[in-house]
């Protein structure tokens, strides 16, 4: 009898974290590394955010609490979807967990029976399939090719759809392209999710704040009320408020799938943080300041970047519309032979070869399940961004 469950079998290790131990690896021999896979905000918690976790810690606000969320929190969750997203929830219909990653993995544990499968647009955040596996389900892959802007169309999410599909998971602006549904873009596959009413949308809106350009965020239930009843609104502190530690995330929908969820976190990992959960009460409630401010700054930082990676031979890098991240096309450098002597047959060798040659760490498309690309998370000072542009260029001009 295997001591290990056979569900583990199907889940790969995150290749980003694969990815951040190999740069870690060649520090420590004493390389200069700039390590551009992280995908977290570089900045500071805004200070009332850390203001209210101390005096949370000062006023013993240190013990369980409610399995899901306080209801002060669950009270700013909903006045948030209210305020930012014109959509109408009660405090039963939300569910807080221990970051984003905890609540949509409790959905899908909530839902998903062996064969049950779950529609994911690529390229798509790292963890979905996983999770998705993890769960007992199946992931199905869309891709949204680079040539479509990295989104999917309504005829490929038409041609998706069995009679077994449970989840359509929707995270616009995306992890990693940082392509964004317009309104009209995502009333067409709200369209075609009408018709097919056993589909459920997973709608994961953690990047909704880190958007440019006037770029006008949209979700699902908001773009069309008629699929409120099966849509779970997904969204978090940890990108918005710079909160990635804190461990924060929110779901919204169906008080039958809330109440599932709470029953699996209530015998999992009990309340997320509670010091963390005031802090999140700021960060909803309190001054939005940080919001506009770090938005500026990633759009300055995308332009840079957008700008130095085109100027780089045999790669494209599309502008998007959000998110920190870009997801630049290498069509031109796969067959070219690096200095190493290495052909770069996939992008995982293009990337492989960056961090050993310039000690430049990107995360390769593969991970991302649309090839060949590669992801650069431009949370990161603007001297930063533009050595490591400088070395990738360096890179791509030493390519035979
Ligand atoms: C698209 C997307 N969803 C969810 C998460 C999870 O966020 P959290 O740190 O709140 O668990 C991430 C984090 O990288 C993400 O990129």
């Amino acid at each position: 009898m295997p001591f290990l469950a056979d569900s583990l079998s199907r889940v790969k290790p995150s290749p980003t974290i694969a990815v951040t131990t190999r740069a870690a690896e060649l520090k420590a021999e004493g390389r200069d590394v700039i390590g551009l896979s992280a995908g977290e905000p570089d900045f500071d918690t805004p200070e009332n955010i850390r203001d209210a976790a101390k005096a949370a810690i000062d006023a013993g606000k240190t013990r369980y609490t409610a399995p899901d969320g306080i209801p002060e929190l669950k009270q700013a969750i909903c006045d948030k979807f209210r305020r930012e997203n014109g959509l109408s929830y009660q405090p039963n219909q939300i569910s807080v967990g221990a970051g984003g990653k905890q609540t949509l993995y409790n959905a899908l544990v909530a839902t998903l029976n062996e064969g049950d499968e779950v529609l994911i647009p690529a390229p798509y955040w790292v963890s979905y399939p996983d999770m998705v596996l993890l769960a007992g389900g199946n992931p199905v892959i869309v891709e949204g090719s680079a040539d479509q802007g990295f989104r999917i169309t309504p005829e490929q999410l038409e041609a998706a759809i069995t009679p077994r599909t449970k989840w359509f998971i929707f995270n616009s602006p995306s992890n990693p392209s940082g392509a964004g549904y317009s309104r009209e873009q995502l009333k067409a596959l709200t369209d075609v999710l009408l018709r097919h009413p056993h589909v459920w949308i997973m709608s994961d809106d953690m990047y909704e704040h880190i958007a440019f350009d006037g770029f006008e965020f949209c979700t699902p239930a908001e773009v069309e009320p008629k699929l409120y009843d099966r849509t779970l609104t997904c969204n978090g502190v940890s990108k918005a408020y710079a909160m990635t530690g804190w461990r924060i995330g929110y779901a919204a929908g169906a008080v039958e799938l809330i109440a599932a969820m709470r029953k699996i976190q209530s015998q999992s990992t009990s309340n997320p943080c509670s010091i963390s959960q005031w802090a999140a009460v700021e960060a909803l409630n309190g001054p939005q300041d940080y919001i506009a401010m770090s938005r500026d700054a990633f759009q300055r930082r995308r332009d840079l970047v957008v700008r130095m990676l085109n100027a780089c031979d045999g790669i494209h890098c599309p502008t998007p519309d959000g998110a920190f991240y870009v997801y630049p096309t290498i069509d031109g450098c796969i067959g070219k032979t690096a200095p190493s002597g290495k052909v770069l047959e996939t992008d995982e060798d293009f990337a492989t070869e960056l961090l050993d040659s310039e000690g430049v760490a990107v995360v390769f498309g593969g991970a991302f399940g649309l090839s060949p690309a590669f992801r650069v998370s431009y949370a990161a000072a603007d001297d930063t961004l533009v050595e490591a542009c400088t070395r990738i260029a360096r890179f791509c001009e030493a390519l035979k």
